[in-house]
């Protein structure tokens, strides 16, 4: 059932071109509208939010922080994201015109639960983004859209997360249709691009030889951070996640910009550093900005190990590993700049001898407060 792998992680990571494409399965018509009708909130109500507070723990959340991006460029409606545990301790502000989106891959995680349930106390109405069919977040939520990874089995979440940000966007682009944020002609072209995601992960995990054998030679390393901006933000802390989760390092993520607040101390001669690079053909200077925060780590002696876009030859020069992938708008790209992250800790910890699927310490679903 492993599907010929070492392991269900390495599987679901192999399967995350299916997972992407039918998750967009059925939910569009051909000219390009979105049809949710499975939401079972009216458009009515979705005009009258004002909101969207994402709740979520872990990947999960990671997911809800790439969305917020893509949610507020489209829709132009404040986003927040919150982990649920921090949300349900204080007296957040949600009411009647707040929409509440809960990410979860279980739909059992206890915190998430507890964070939705309150939020309906308070009138908010609560839209889930599930992988597991009937599980409890759904059933007690206004509306589910059902992410369509299949069964993830490996603890550490991997196809999952490109599900739900793909269903994220969905959401994000039903909203602007509905509340006539953008012309139906932009949300037919964001869908088009979206709809050629899935063979562009597909020539990543076809490429990732040389991300693999990066990551055995890194086996002894201690400690590893991660950048970036914009987008690349939430893709660095899930990058740095998934290598403490399965191999047990010292891994951190950051966004670019906070460098010189701080983390840029911890950088000495040889501390490798990931850094997920924008495309240069996004908004301006986004690319530049980043390139330099390369170039001033580097000064300081880091191995700078660089995903970024397919043709930007202009990192090159700073990079001692490169990782490319292919084309793709910048709010799309969380969905192919993560697969390398996720390769290499599969792959780190695979040689350090660790069992990928059942990390230490972790359960698949947290059940528990
Ligand atoms: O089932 P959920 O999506 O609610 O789970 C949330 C987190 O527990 C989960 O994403 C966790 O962080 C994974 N171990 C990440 O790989």
């Amino acid at each position: 059932e492993k599907g010929g792998y070492d392991s269900f992680m390495e599987k679901e990571i192999n399967d995350q071109p299916q997972a992407v494409g039918d998750t967009l399965l059925g939910r569009s018509d051909i000219d390009g509208r979105l049809t949710l009708d499975e939401l079972r909130v009216s458009p009515e109500e979705l005009k009258n939010v004002n909101k969207i507070m994402v709740l979520a723990c872990g990947t999960s959340a990671y997911a809800g922080q790439v969305a917020k991006y893509a949610i507020e460029h489209w829709c132009r409606l404040p986003v927040e994201v919150e982990l649920s545990h921090e949300f349900r301790y204080r007296d957040p502000i949600v009411d009647s015109n707040t929409l509440v989106v809960a990410i979860s891959q279980s739909g059992e995680t206890m915190d998430t639960l507890m964070a939705v349930r309150y939020a309906k106390e308070q009138g908010a109405k609560i839209l889930a983004i599930c992988n597991t069919n009937g599980s409890t977040i759904p059933r007690e939520s206004d509306a589910v859209l059902y992410t369509h990874a299949g069964p993830e089995i490996a603890v550490a979440s991997t196809k999952a997360f490109l599900a739900q940000i793909t269903a994220a966007y969905l959401l994000g682009l039903y909203l602007a249709q509905i509340r006539g944020n953008k012309f139906q002609g932009e949300i037919k072209d964001i869908l088009a691009d979206l709809g050629k995601v899935p063979e562009k992960i597909q020539q990543v995990l076809d490429n990732s030889g040389q991300i693999r054998e990066l990551a055995q030679l890194m086996k002894d390393t201690k400690s590893v951070l991660f950048l970036g901006r914009h987008v690349g933000f939430p893709v660095a802390m899930e990058g740095a996640l998934k290598l403490k989760e399965l191999a047990y390092i010292h891994a951190e993520g950051f966004a670019a910009g906070e460098l010189k607040h701080g983390p840029i101390a911890l950088i000495e001669e040889g501390q490798p550093v990931f850094v997920v690079v924008p495309s240069p053909r996004g908004r301006d200077s986004l690319h530049a900005k980043v390139v330099s925060n390369i170039q001033e780590i580097r000064a300081r002696g880091a191995k700078t190990i660089v995903i970024a876009e397919e043709g930007d030859d202009a990192v090159k020069a700073y990079a001692e590993h490169i990782f490319y992938v292919p084309e793709t708008p910048t709010l799309l790209a969380p969905l192919l700049t993560t697969v390398p992250l996720q390769i290499f800790a599969c792959e780190l910890a695979t040689a350090k001898g660790f069992d990928v699927d059942q990390p230490r310490n972790l359960a698949k679903s947290v059940t528990v407060e």
